[in-house]
């Protein structure tokens, strides 16, 4: 019998569409890079989602080289698990569009992220905006993955997803395996520091200080906390009507590895000078080494090339043998 058994696939994407905040870091990455020691993990770029809303090509090209390589940075390896770039890989657009009529107006209007993104760009509801779903529905069953990392946000495209891949294997017989939502045991959920009643968002650009890039300039990180708003009340406690203090405690715990409950009992008594100042001190710990890798790998050409043509092409393998199932089904010549 052999020994290996078959682990479990894991598959997430994150857009390019700006440099991953603390949020993102504390809420994805960090746990992508903690599961790949249980999973076969499948990353991607999701640059083709990115296109439903305008990009600058020439910057659309550069973030997506550097989230790959801040994925590397962070610690998820590139031979362990398979990172590539999702428009490398034809079979998303295939799949997408067989997909595209096995999928209802009437579902695909009902997504809120669709309401709220057309109230957004009200200029541009383009028809990709309005099909995105499909898009990441066969991202996800293109690699036959079990579990699939999402936050609160994309839980509805999970759904739709399940949705579309029961009514296709209705149809046809089993084509593909039918995805779960995976929900890490830890996993933060980091709000602004300027706002901590909503979600810390990369495309945030109200408000610079609301936000902390990880790779912004390390003083710049230390500044925003210290300018995160708090309270009056100047005690370091986790409560509702104390959001401020409450992220801070949350964003401590997520990167010293604690609850948010171990990290208050810590703080208490301190003041808040005191206790923005630790917690200042243990995001940069946390993200200085992060960032001196992202330097030293950006500078090397030639190997995050290799990484990008390596990853499309081990995600392309599993990716057509999927598409060939699907096509074969709708009576494709294949
Ligand atoms: N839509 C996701 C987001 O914006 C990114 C994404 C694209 C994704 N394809 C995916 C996430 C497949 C999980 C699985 O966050």
């Amino acid at each position: 019998m052999s020994e290996e058994i078959k682990k479990s696939v894991i598959y997430s994407a994150m857009q390019p569409s700006g440099v991953p905040s603390l949020g993102n870091y504390l809420g994805a990455l960090k746990n992508w890079k903690n599961l790949q020691q249980d999973y076969d993990c499948i990353f991607a770029i999701a640059n083709m989602h990115a296109i439903t809303v305008r990009q600058n090509p020439t910057e659309l090209r550069k973030k997506t080289r550097d989230l790959i390589t801040l994925f590397i940075a962070i610690g998820i390896s590139p031979e362990n698990n398979i990172l590539y770039v999702q428009s490398d890989v034809k079979a998303h657009a295939e799949l997408a569009w067989i997909l595209n009529c096995y999928t209802y107006m009437g579902e695909l209007s009902r997504m809120t992220q669709f309401k709220d993104k057309s109230a957004k760009h009200a200029d541009n509801i383009n028809a990709g905006l309005f099909t995105y779903p499909v898009l990441m529905a066969a991202d996800i069953l293109l690699y036959q993955a079990d579990l699939v990392p999402v936050g609160e946000d994309q839980r509805q495209h999970l759904e739709i997803t399940r949705d579309i891949a029961e009514r296709f294997n209705n149809l046809y017989g089993d084509v593909f395996k039918i995805p779960e939502g995976f929900i890490p045991k830890t996993g933060a959920r980091i709000m602004g520091l300027q706002d901590p009643t909503k979600k810390m968002s990369k495309s945030d650009t109200d408000n610079d200080n609301n936000v902390i890039h990880i790779l912004d300039d390390i003083n710049l990180i230390a500044n925003k906390i210290k300018r995160a708003v708090t309270d009056s009340d100047n005690e370091v406690r986790l409560s509702p009507d104390k959001p401020g203090i409450s992220n801070l405690l949350n964003i401590y715990g997520a990167v010293t590895g604690k609850t948010a409950e171990e990290a208050q009992n810590e703080f208490k008594g301190t003041g808040y000078g005191e206790f923005k100042k630790c917690v200042a001190d243990a995001v940069v710990a946390e993200i200085k080494p992060i960032q001196d890798r992202f330097k030293e790998l950006s500078a090397d050409k030639a190997y995050i090339d290799s990484v990008i043509k390596d990853g499309a092409e081990k995600a392309a393998y599993i990716a057509n043998k999927t598409l060939r199932k699907a096509q074969k089904k709708v009576g494709f010549p294949v």
